[in-house]
């Protein structure tokens, strides 16, 4: 089954109808919020929005551990994270979405394993390719489905939060390489790759980044509103379009909805 992690703007998801809500334990603590289980024109999806439903748990602060792994308890076996970033590439102006296909971890002090406690022996897994190239894959055949103009792959550099960048960091992370910067993908990618979930990333250019484009002088609050009210109903259509996959043993997904061609 397909999971949607909704990021900042996608606290709840415009179109599922929730069949029921599972709140889960588990012994990373609590996940965000219940899972949602429903499904968005007719295919069938779970979603967890990331910042919690009133949106009040900051990027440094989301238990990423319990997300993944409530998701994984569920059965969940493919995942979309949708996540707000700033754009530092020149394509990528607000509005406009990326698939990524690399990652930079700048962020500090976050649970970062489940492989703690001494519990199994160390691992250290392969990461060259942090995101699982299938559920790329899907991710651009919807975005393409739905005639959207985006980045296929790019580096996304993941910062701590909550506060945005000043513009000699962005500078510096432009050096490194980085395309993009958000607060969410590390540890949330890593994890999924420990617990075998196919995870990849649509993102969403909000702004630009600290001291590009029209945030020379500083980012606009309702420059980010504005992009998210713009991108939204584009943002379900390259949804729906993933839901209407099908995902593993589950061949539901194929009933219902209408699926584009
Ligand atoms: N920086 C970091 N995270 C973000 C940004 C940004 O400019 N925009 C949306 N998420």
């Amino acid at each position: 089954m397909l999971a949607i992690i909704g990021g900042t703007g996608l606290t709840k998801l415009p179109g599922l109808s929730i069949t029921h809500r599972q709140v889960i334990r588990t012994p990373y603590g609590e996940p965000s919020g219940p899972i949602s289980f429903g499904d968005l024109d007719g295919h069938p999806v779970a979603f967890l929005a990331r910042h919690g439903h009133g949106h009040t748990i900051p990027p440094h602060l989301v238990n990423y551990r319990a997300n993944i792994w409530a998701l994984h308890a569920q059965k969940v076996s493919h995942v979309v994270s949708v996540a707000t970033v700033g754009g530092i590439h020149a394509e990528l102006s607000p509005g406009r979405m990326a698939v990524p296909n690399q990652i930079m971890d700048y962020t500090h002090g976050r649970e970062t394993t489940f492989a703690d406690y001494g519990e199994k022996p160390v691992t250290h897994l392969d990461f060259t390719w942090p995101y699982c190239e299938e559920m790329r894959q899907r991710c651009i055949t919807a975005l393409r489905q739905a005639r959207e103009g985006f980045m296929d792959g790019g580096v996304y550099a993941c910062v701590q939060g909550p506060r945005l960048e000043t513009k000699a960091e962005i500078d510096r992370l432009a050096k490194d390489g980085a395309d993009m910067v958000g607060m969410t993908g590390m540890p949330e990618a890593y994890l999924a790759r420990e617990l075998g979930l196919c995870y990849a990333a649509v993102t969403v250019a909000v702004n630009w980044a600290a001291g590009r484009g029209d945030s020379a002088a500083g980012i606009s609050p309702e420059v980010i509103e504005a992009t998210l009210d713009d991108v939204m109903g584009r943002l379900r259509t390259v949804l729906k379009n993933l839901a209407c996959m099908s995902y593993g043993s589950d061949t539901s997904s194929t009933g219902g909805g209408v699926c584009a061609v």
